[in-house]
């Protein structure tokens, strides 16, 4: 992206000044000296004055005494700065003032002229605090520019993701022993799971992509073993068990987090809390913990819903047999969390039946 022109030679003619003190002689004179020099000038004789011409107008620059009657002008000046931080501050000072200048430019103010003054004086400060207004404004823009600019490309990252994987759980529906609305819940309970486990927003958002992605190696495993009514012969089951691994494989050499998530799960999800589990028999925390949570879910969704090879069962049995497995099949940590959301894996059931 390009930095805005610089403009520093550009003159600062037509901006508009308000110049506040309670002597009207001396706000007569500023505006005598300055309105040639080609600025726009308005006078209040208070704090009050000033503040309600601020309101009701546009000022790239306020000239203030710093001694004025009720409100003072430091009070004036950090209101400005907080209530309109686009107008510059410039305060007028008696000599014996010099303490509270310098708190003056502490408190934001762009500069100050010490009375008596001189016109050259006060014109080179009116436009070196222009200048230095225009340079704040013209960079406070870039870096909101720039700011949108990441917005839009993190935002277009998360589009991309989640395309990528609609695609491919696109793709294993036609070739799968599971629906697609089986696997879009299993991503949204993993959600809410993974939320309740203490994951962050983007990491369980993430896993709610991972998640129905699973199953996706079955995509290599032949339909006479995926689609078999009934029970599988020992080849048969050999073979079922080789789409953790192809899954691994379709989703391996990453550096993509998502992708390695993803990974984790198709590869792990039939892993068992106390190694029984294929394909490699890891035992407890080994399994990564996306896999761990998906193991639940998998099964509780699995089971309550028909499959070629055996009915649903009620929910009453599915609780009872993830509760046995507690501990032995699944991660005891992922259970209890799962109980506790158990009236919200309801709601999504309900929301994504079976078509
Ligand atoms: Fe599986
Ligand atoms: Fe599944």
């Amino acid at each position: 992206m390009d930095r805005p022109n610089d403009r520093s030679g550009e003159s600062h003619a037509g901006a508009r000044l308000l110049i506040v003190d309670d002597e009207s002689q001396v706000c007569r004179l500023l505006a005598r000296w300055l309105e040639p020099a080609g600025f726009e000038c308005a006078q209040a004789a208070n704090a009050e004055q000033a503040l309600e011409l601020l309101e009701a107008n546009t000022f790239s620059l306020l000239i203030a005494d710093i001694r004025l009657p009720g409100k003072s002008g430091i009070e004036l000046l950090s209101t400005t700065r907080q209530r309109f931080p686009d107008v510059a501050v410039i305060m007028v000072t008696a000599v014996d003032d010099r303490k509270t200048a310098i708190l003056a430019l502490e408190l934001g103010a762009y500069g100050y002229v010490i009375k008596p003054f001189e016109q050259n004086e006060v014109i080179i400060n009116v436009i070196s605090a222009l200048e230095r207004r225009r340079l704040a404004l013209e960079s406070r823009d870039y870096e909101r520019s720039l700011e949108q600019r990441v917005r839009e490309q993190t935002e277009d990252v998360r589009i991309s993701r989640r395309e990528i994987c609609l695609h491919l759980m696109a793709a294993q529906q036609y070739h799968h022993d599971e629906t697609g609305a089986h696997i879009r819940r299993i991503g949204r309970y993993a959600e809410v799971l993974a939320g309740r486990m203490g994951y962050y927003e983007e990491q369980a958002e993430m896993l709610c992509l991972a998640a129905p992605l699973h199953d996706v190696g079955k995509i290599a495993v032949p339909d006479t073993v995926l689609l078999k009514p009934g029970e599988l012969t020992q080849d048969e089951r050999d073979t079922m068990k080789t789409h953790t691994t192809i899954g691994g494989r379709i989703l391996e050499g990453s550096t993509v987090p998502l992708v390695n998530m993803s990974r984790d799960i198709a590869l792990r999800h039939h892993e068992k809390w106390n190694g029984s589990g294929y394909p490699d028999g890891l035992l407890g925390e080994d399994i990564p913990e996306p896999a761990r949570i998906v193991a639940v879910l998998d099964v509780y969704d699995a089971l309550l819903h028909d499959r070629v090879y055996r009915p649903a069962v009620s929910e009453e049995e599915a609780l009872e047999i993830i509760t046995d497995g507690r501990g032995s099949h699944f991660d005891p940590r992922v259970v209890d969390v799962f109980m506790q959301v158990l009236p919200e894996l309801r709601r999504i059931r309900e929301e994504l039946k079976e078509q």
